[in-house]
């Protein structure tokens, strides 16, 4: 039995193995292979995409999904997490999907079930299936051919999950990573670092841009999202003379202040795309964990 806390839990293989899964989900009418199963969704944070993502993703599979309404759940009346899974457990679900605000909170899980635990986000740790999904969307548009390609990862990385879950992923890749931020949204890291986005762009084939986490920040440490706008958001005049790259977001997109509304509606920009692939990439995710 295997869980998917973070991308480090999967091989190569076992990711070229669900790259192909999901690419055939895509092209064909999934086969009911999760009939009979029986998946909880578990989400202590908000989410639009991931949550309905997984939950699409089991439907089309054939298999049925029970979402724990958290504000309905014992945890608000003061049972621990750890709890609340041990008697998820025992009703032996085939499967536990958990998003929760802090690091850890899926290993730790895993330590009280029988069954598959999926990180759906976990504090600022990791963020795994939309890491695999980002893959996917980017070995798709260079038709497989990604090594040595480079990538702008732009934003408030240091407080960002599916940063970490990206550089990890997309390094083993033989990606080219340059993380793009004001100083206080940097990470520690050995990977090169700028806070000039125009000096970078002309040598990038993929922006991703990230959404500034003020969720997480204890106080205030940027003068304003505007001012932030003014050097990180993705302008159309900022690649104007780039035909050939490509624009990510995992969404929530802060419209002009991560990426300006034209580049939005411009065929270079991924972001619905990525959506529609998190179907197919769950669907494979959990085939791969579950049967
Ligand atoms: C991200 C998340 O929740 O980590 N969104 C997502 O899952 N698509 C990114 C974010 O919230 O900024």
């Amino acid at each position: 039995m295997k869980h998917l806390i973070k991308t480090t839990d999967l091989t190569k293989d076992e990711i070229e193995y669900i790259l192909k899964t999901a690419r055939n989900h895509l092209e064909k009418t999934p086969p009911h292979s999760l009939k009979e199963k029986t998946i909880v969704t578990i989400f202590f944070e908000n989410s639009t995409r991931t949550l309905s993502s997984f939950e699409i993703a089991i439907k089309r599979l054939g298999g049925s999904v029970v979402r724990l309404d958290v504000a309905k759940s014992s945890t608000a009346k003061g049972e621990s997490i750890s709890d609340t899974a041990a008697n998820l457990n025992a009703m032996k679900p085939d499967a536990i999907i958990i998003r929760h605000k802090n690091a850890g909170a899926g290993e730790h899980l895993s330590k009280y079930v029988t069954c598959p635990i999926i990180n759906g986000g976990d504090g600022a740790h990791a963020h795994p299936t939309q890491a695999i999904l980002d893959l996917f969307t980017i070995k798709n548009h260079f038709k497989g051919n990604i090594e040595g390609k480079k990538i702008a990862i732009i934003g408030d990385i240091k407080n960002s999950r599916v940063a970490n879950s990206n550089i990890e992923l997309l390094t083993r890749y033989g990606m080219n990573i340059t993380l793009v931020a004001p100083p206080h949204f940097l990470p520690q890291t050995s990977l090169k670092t700028t806070s000039d986005l125009k000096s970078v762009i002309d040598e990038m084939d993929i922006l991703m841009s990230l959404r500034t986490q003020s969720e997480r920040h204890n106080s205030q440490v940027y003068g304003s999202l505007r001012d932030y706008a003014h050097n990180f958001c993705i302008t159309k005049e900022l690649i104007k003379n780039k035909q050939d790259i490509i624009i990510l977001h995992p969404g929530p997109v802060h419209r002009n202040i991560d990426i300006e509304d034209e580049v939005l509606k411009d065929k270079r920009c991924k972001v619905l795309e990525q959506v529609t692939n998190g179907v197919a990439v769950r669907m494979a995710i959990m085939e791969h964990l579950i049967l």
